[in-house]
């Protein structure tokens, strides 16, 4: 197919989709008869996982290395305080003079262990694109339109409940080199710092009802579909609020069967 006038060239040496899809449903299935046959449900993609390129060459290949006292690495390893987190932290909105483009949302939850209980005072991060899909990053270099009224990034601690909330807008799908015509879904980046940073955990939430789920390699590199699931949020209508905002509600579990998946697979 010939790329519409004005679209960039299709850099040489690159996998089309079609390639990548396949590898994908390959996998799939191939995970689906496992479990068919009596095989365990994994919440976990494997750490290499073909479709998605650079975790071939970038994965763990040896066992984690502990050191002698696991302790030091807290001495050295950031802390934080809870004076350290102010109150308007969870607003990305409300960091610059302006307001930022896009769709103005409140993204909520609970962070729960395995048995539902709540995971009190947990700093829990973000970081996202703007609306045009960009990041405020130097690395990002796509022809999309910075937002000089985002910067994309909050955090906030959890309540006695567990509960984490900000106010952003809805990041927009941005496009990778892993292949060629690649794009992410919608996404925000969470991070649970744990007690420690030792036990940070790292994830991705992404919206309801988003048309390149099936097209993309890092949320397929979830194999199991009730896992994969989990990763996508609720929209809310109760959490919408008259001529404002948009709601949205994202539970995270940090482990037992209902787990929600993180990057470094703990
Ligand atoms: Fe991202």
């Amino acid at each position: 197919m010939t790329n519409p006038p004005g679209t960039p060239p299709q850099p040489p040496g690159l996998e089309t989709q079609q390639t990548i899809s396949a590898e994908i449903a390959e996998i799939r299935d191939a995970y689906g008869k496992a479990v068919a046959e009596g095989g365990p449900r994994r919440d976990h993609p494997e750490r290499d996982y073909p479709p998605y390129r650079s975790s071939v060459l970038r994965h763990p290949k040896h066992a984690l290395v502990v050191p002698r006292d696991p302790e030091a690495a807290e001495l050295t390893g950031p802390v934080f305080g809870v004076t350290d987190v102010t109150e308007i932290d969870n607003d990305l909105t409300r960091r610059h003079l302006g307001e930022p483009l896009g769709e103005r949302m409140l993204v909520t939850g609970r962070v729960l262990d395995r048995a539902g209980r709540p995971v009190r005072g947990q700093l829990v991060e973000i970081w996202q694109a703007n609306a045009s899909g960009r990041y405020a990053h130097q690395r990002d270099q796509h022809p999309a339109p910075l937002d000089p009224n985002f910067t994309g990034v909050g955090r906030c601690l959890t309540d006695d409940d567990g509960r984490y909330s900000f106010v952003t807008i809805k990041p927009g799908p941005y496009p990778w080199r892993n292949h060629h015509n690649a794009w992410r879904p919608a996404h925000i980046h969470f991070s649970l710092f744990g007690t420690a940073f030792a036990q940070r955990l790292v994830t991705q939430m992404y919206f309801p009802g988003d048309p390149l789920f099936d097209f993309d390699p890092i949320m397929q590199a979830v194999t199991d579909d009730s896992a994969r699931r989990r990763l996508v949020a609720d929209y809310d209508h109760n959490l919408s609020t008259h001529e404002w905002s948009l709601g949205y509600r994202w539970d995270i579990v940090l482990d037992g069967p209902a787990a929600t998946w993180t990057e470094e697979g703990r």
